[in-house]
């Protein structure tokens, strides 16, 4: 494993972070570990495997070789200098049908896994759910049943018996707001259903999830406990009231619709009556049972516009035009291999509107992601990226938010979901053909920031 010379593009001159702050890096089971036949199926095997829901026709049935390659990976994180890694644990590697029978080789991998973070010095952050749904389960109904919620719960219960001795930090659910909407809403990610605003549920589902979690995990004794949700500023196209009104609601989905009922214990107004619950407020005292912390993942603000007002393929989905929004281009700053719009103080601004809007109940935050997706091992880009968005995030500690660490996305490229491999969000470069690791010009940068910031 070579480590490419760094380049100290500012790496050196960022300010300086808090001394105890959390320094990680990301990555989740489906996009990374592979052996997907020493484990049972979920949703995303059976949605890569039809035609032309990925749009490189690759599949995760290899992706980076994690599983058997992931002391080479563990070391890769060590050196980097980080103390912390995110990765997330795969419901149907631990429970191949999703409740029951507990593989007893799933589990000890992630044993395995732990051990090597440990003895690395690293903190293991492990997220219990990543989108990859047991097959059986979502075969019985998926997150559109309550009792995918129970099953949940349970499987948390069995994670955390095993692991919790040395997991210090844990995470329930990522990003539900994508898994609802890309997966549930629009068809664009698995289990590719599109069922637009009869997805609520979903949602429900998963933060009803997050909940019983929570109490499963503190109940084996675990805490340190947060949620992983993405979240960016939305902009309205324009002043005109369409415009701000559609805006308005697309900032609901993306921004409220789960931060507001863990943070603040209510739905936002016309959501509660959308929802299947046999006890609505008894949902919400769960889901809104403290956690320790706060997790956000940041990319892009999104500016938006009333219905037609833009084409309906936006960022490689297709927006139905019934929907009550359109998002549009964001013009006038750099972009990604992705399209995505590279805004820096975005975030200085998302961070802020966060402690506006819940104030004493935002719990103390951690970025659970924050990345891009460039081509090619001199990742000048991915360096330009980073270094803005930490200025940025600086500028939000500055201000009095109280963030405790960031975690870059990803340690290594991986298989972005129906994009496939070919988005690079890596500070280490894969080779799929040959599994060969060689760390990017982002790394040798990010390693020399670290190393700055100890001093
Ligand atoms: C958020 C998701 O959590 C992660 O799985 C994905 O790869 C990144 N965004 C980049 O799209």
């Amino acid at each position: 494993m070579a480590v490419s010379a760094s380049t100290s593009t500012g790496g050196n001159t960022l300010p300086r972070f808090p001394r105890d702050f959390l320094w990680g890096v990301s990555t989740s089971a489906h996009q990374i570990e592979g052996a997907v036949d020493e484990r049972g199926r979920s949703v995303w095997d059976a949605f890569t495997g039809q035609p032309g829901r990925v749009k490189d026709g690759s599949t995760a049935e290899v992706a980076c070789d994690h599983y058997h390659r992931y002391p080479e990976d563990v070391a890769l994180v060590r050196d980097l200098g980080v103390g912390a890694y995110r990765f997330s644990i795969s419901w149907p590697r631990v429970l191949p049908t999703g409740a029951g029978q507990v593989s007893a080789r799933g589990l000890d991998f992630y044993d395995r896994l732990v051990d090597e973070l440990c003895a690395a010095g690293v903190r293991p952050v492990p997220t219990l759910f990543h989108w990859d749904t047991p097959l059986v389960l979502e075969e019985a109904g998926g997150w559109l049943r309550r009792e995918t919620a129970e099953r949940f719960a349970e499987y948390a219960a069995v994670v955390a018996e095993r692991l919790g001795d040395r997991v210090p930090t844990w995470i329930t659910l990522n990003e539900p707001a994508e898994h609802t909407l890309l997966g549930h809403a629009l068809g664009e990610h698995a289990p590719g259903h599109r069922l637009l605003f009869d997805a609520l549920p979903v949602a429900h589902h998963q933060l009803l999830a997050h909940g019983l979690a929570v109490q499963a995990l503190r109940a084996a004794g675990a805490g340190h406990i947060g949620i992983a949700n993405s979240h960016g500023p939305t902009w309205a196209a324009s002043d005109e009231p369409a415009d701000r009104d559609a805006a308005d609601f697309y900032d609901l989905l993306l921004n409220r619709l789960f931060a507001d009922p863990l943070l603040l214990g209510r739905y936002p107004d016309g959501i509660g009556e959308l929802l299947p619950s046999p006890d609505l407020d008894a949902d919400l005292k769960l889901i809104s049972a403290p956690i320790d912390w706060y997790g956000v993942n940041y990319y892009q603000p999104t500016k938006v516009g009333a219905p037609g007002s833009a084409p309906t393929e936006f960022s490689g989905v297709t927006i139905p035009p019934e929907l009550p929004f359109a998002p549009q281009e964001i013009e006038g700053y750099p972009r990604t291999d992705f399209g995505w719009p590279v805004v820096p103080e975005a975030f200085t601004e998302l961070l802020l509107s966060l402690r506006e809007r819940y104030g004493d109940r935002l719990p103390p935050l951690m970025i659970t992601e924050n990345g891009c997706s460039y081509e090619g091992l001199d990742d000048q880009d991915r360096i330009t990226f980073l270094d803005g968005h930490l200025r940025a995030l600086h500028r939000a500690v500055d201000a009095g938010v109280d963030v405790r660490g960031y975690f870059v996305w990803s340690l290594m490229d991986n298989f972005e979901w129906a994009e496939g491999n070919r988005q690079r969000f890596g500070l280490v470069h894969i080779d799929y053909a040959t599994q060969e690791r060689t760390p990017k010009a982002s790394y040798g940068w990010l390693r020399e920031a670290l190393l700055a910031q100890s001093r």
